[in-house]
């Protein structure tokens, strides 16, 4: 499966931080916002991603993740210059996708929690429809909300309303099938001139092919699209990582663990960060070595 990672728009709420630099380029403690998406959908198994951004950006963005060899990955570029809306990431993406199954998330949002990889597969799993994931937030108003019955599945889809049905807010990952881009074309700007990814997932839920996963409450959803927002994802992946000794979303031990790059290929990445406290934690794991569950992994790290 491949994946898109939709990382333009102006970030005009994190003004005057955004002025030169791309909001998913800013920092979350001690890596890049980009970080994050990359690392879900490579938890997802996807290798093979688009990164859609500003052409102003496209060469600092190449500066810090090149072409992703270095995570045995293959990223590759597209540009969307103005903020016309997510579901045009579909469109833009059409080539990339190549009448496949895809998955799309958006460069600002931040998952974490037990169990998301047995989430994710299952969703890349589903070769017919599309899949959303549904978060309990308190202020709903501020994204795509569902409506869901009984048994979690969705009755109705509303883009920022004034008054929700429901605090369930979909949150910025979705997995589609390959008519995805023959219903983005259908679809018409909003009266916020965007083409809206809502519009999109309620043309699967009208034909009966929208699947929800619920994110429960042990699990966290962060996006960063303000200075407070930014500011506690940073804190809360700060306060896992030091509790634990962990790190959240760190790319090159994904890729080393899924053996989708060698020890030579995993030293070469450590000699890149020699220096940072992110290194010596690459040196640490390298030490400890591969092949443990997560529990005796902690404590060697202990
Ligand atoms: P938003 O937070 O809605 O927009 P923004 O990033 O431009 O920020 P602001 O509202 O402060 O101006 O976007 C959510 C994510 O989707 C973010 O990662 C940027 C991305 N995005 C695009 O890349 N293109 C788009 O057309 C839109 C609407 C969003």
């Amino acid at each position: 499966m491949k994946g898109i990672i939709l990382a333009g728009g102006t970030g005009t709420r994190l003004y005057p931080l955004t002025h030169a630099i791309n909001k998913h380029l800013l920092p979350i403690y001690d890596k890049p916002l980009i970080y994050y998406p990359i690392a879900t959908l490579m938890l997802a198994n996807i290798r093979e991603i688009l990164i859609i951004t500003r052409s102003e950006d496209v060469e600092l963005y190449k500066s810090v993740l090149g072409h992703g060899q270095q995570w045995g990955l293959k990223i590759d570029y597209a540009i969307q210059d103005q903020p016309r809306g997510i579901a045009e990431a579909v469109i833009i993406g059409e080539k990339f996708i190549n009448a496949e199954p895809f998955a799309l998330i958006l460069g600002d949002n931040l998952f974490f929690g037990h169990g998301f990889k047995s989430m994710l597969h299952e969703a890349s799993q589903n070769r017919q429809g599309a899949t959303i994931f549904c978060y309990w937030v308190v202020d709903p108003q501020r994204f795509g909300v569902a409506e869901l019955d009984k048994y979690n599945q969705v009755i109705s889809l509303e883009e920022k309303p004034q008054s929700p049905k429901s605090n369930y807010a979909v949150t910025g990952l979705y997995f589609y099938d390959a008519q995805a881009v023959e219903f983005a074309k259908q679809l018409k700007p909003s009266l916020r001139g965007e083409l809206e990814i809502t519009d999109l997932n309620r043309i699967y839920l009208e034909k009966g092919l929208l699947k929800s996963v619920n994110l429960h409450r042990g699990f966290a959803w962060l996006d960063t699209g303000t200075h407070e927002s930014l500011m506690d994802a940073g804190n809360y992946i700060a306060t896992i990582e030091k509790r634990q000794g962990l790190k959240v979303a760190c790319l090159e031990e994904i890729a080393w663990r899924n053996n989708w790059i060698t020890d030579m290929e995993f030293l070469s990445c450590y000699e890149n960060n020699k220096g940072s406290s992110y290194g010596s934690y690459l040196k640490q794991i390298f030490h400890i070595g591969k092949g443990s569950d997560d529990s005796s992994i902690i404590e060697k790290i202990a």
